[in-house]
């Protein structure tokens, strides 16, 4: 059986956790691997919604092992919200494995996290305000607090008497803020540590037992790989690795026991926060496509802003992640429209730009160049094969697929499992 990676290839809510739900519905093992609660993933089963920020996907599914590997940042008030709120709807949990390498998020993150975006004023990055950024601050600077010490109450008085300390001066000193009551963050965490205790272990030690095994593993990638702290537009990005790689370096699995990559994109494109976007609409297609999509932040509940899509820098994301196929994401919304365009060369000057540029200066300035297409009329959500598709949502597909170089594996038509159209089903295996 394969280890597949799913990830996305646009700046994130591309509806990966659709697509994890599908690979995954015969997989041993679901991992996330990167990222922490500023990810959102929403998962539709027989018209019951579920949304996810630090659990995988694959928790629904009472045979399938969850698994928060190394990379990911865990806020455990969450992750306890969501094992409860799971429970509530009688879904219980129970295969779970936490890493104990996963940093922690503490409440100072949640709180830099505000005042370093105040503090940037007009060039803040737009965060979710979740304590990410922080809490990868402080894995790199190798000031965190992992899960295995949260779990064990002597380690994590001292290691939080040694943090809170230095934090409190941060928010006193130099934000003029209030500071945190230690005895009050040790009692809270406390309870979280209690709860979450059972399940921290050494999940790269398991994950790489299962690989060896032949089981099935499916890498749920959260964010896009437009928003990769090394491959994405910085500093307009999340603070972790988002794109396949990703995967070896959050689990502590070799790159060569990967064996396939699914990128997911939109068939347009979408972007929350601040930071380049070269087709953004900020006119009636753009408020149609918003409408249309629900494209509203499943984490934050920010508009999003919306535009055609760009396969110059969905070309960008094949490259870094090696993509094998592409599953394109809400083909329906666009449904409606007189014409389509697909952005597929930037212009600069009187210069043409084919591959997107790491030089901010440069991507401010680019102009799309489109490939306009007629567009469908039909409702297409009731498609379940691609001759159930207008001729012209065919062709769109296919000239997605052309201008990203990346077959186009999957077209989903609608938020439910049953509203996939599978092209290519070799290439999803
Ligand atoms: P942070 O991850 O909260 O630090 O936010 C950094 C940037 O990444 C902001 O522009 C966020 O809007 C964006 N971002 C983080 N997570 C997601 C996501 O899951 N979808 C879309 N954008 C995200």
């Amino acid at each position: 059986m394969p280890t597949i990676v799913v990830v996305g290839m646009q700046w994130g809510d591309e509806a990966k956790g659709k697509i994890v739900d599908y690979v995954s519905q015969d997989a041993d093992i679901v991992v996330r691997y990167n990222g922490g609660n500023n990810a959102g993933h929403t998962v539709v089963v027989d018209g019951e919604v579920f949304k996810f920020h630090t659990l995988p996907v694959g928790a629904l599914n009472p045979r399938v092992t969850s698994v928060i590997a190394d990379g990911v940042v865990i806020d455990p008030a969450v992750l306890v919200g969501e094992l409860d709120s799971l429970a509530a709807r009688g879904y219980k949990v129970e295969n779970l494995r936490i890493s104990g390498n996963a940093h922690v998020i503490m409440p100072y993150h949640k709180v830099l996290d505000r005042l370093e975006e105040e503090q940037k004023g007009a060039g803040k990055i737009g965060t979710t305000g979740r304590g990410i950024g922080p809490c990868y601050a402080d894995k790199v600077s190798r000031t965190g607090i992992r899960m295995a010490e949260l779990v064990d109450p002597d380690q994590f008085g001292t290691r939080l008497h040694q943090c809170i300390a230095l934090k409190n001066k941060l928010l006193t000193r130099v934000y003029g803020a209030q500071p945190l009551n230690e005895a009050d963050v040790f009692a809270e965490y406390e309870t979280y540590a209690e709860r979450l205790a059972p399940y921290v272990q050494d999940t790269a030690f398991f994950l790489h037992k299962c690989a060896k095994q032949g089981k099935k593993v499916v890498f749920e990638g959260a964010h896009g790989t437009l928003l990769d702290i090394d491959h994405g537009t910085y500093p307009y990005v999340t603070s972790s690795h988002t794109v396949a790689g990703g995967a070896c370096i959050g689990t502590g699995l070799g790159p060569t026991m990967i064996h396939r990559v699914i990128g997911v994109a939109k068939s347009y494109t979408t972007r929350v926060g601040e930071g380049w976007f070269p087709t953004e609409l900020q006119d009636e297609t753009g408020d149609y496509i918003r409408e249309r999509g629900k494209e509203y932040g499943t984490t934050t509940g920010r508009p999003r802003r919306c535009g055609w899509f760009d396969a110059v820098a969905v070309r960008l994301s094949a490259r870094v992640n090696a993509a094998d196929a592409m599953a394109l994401i809400s083909l329906d919304v666009i449904s409606g429209l007189d014409k389509v365009r697909v952005c597929s060369a930037y212009r600069n000057d009187h210069r043409i730009i084919c591959d997107f540029p790491t030089d901010p200066v440069l991507l401010k300035e680019c102009i799309p160049v489109y490939d306009e297409m007629p567009g469908w009329k039909e409702d297409i959500s009731g498609a379940r094969t691609l001759d159930d598709l207008p001729v012209y949502a065919r062709d769109y597909l296919e000239h997605v697929s052309q201008a990203v170089g990346v077959p186009v594996a999957l077209a989903s038509v609608g938020r439910s499992r049953e509203q996939t159209v599978v092209l290519r089903p070799e290439l999803l295996k």
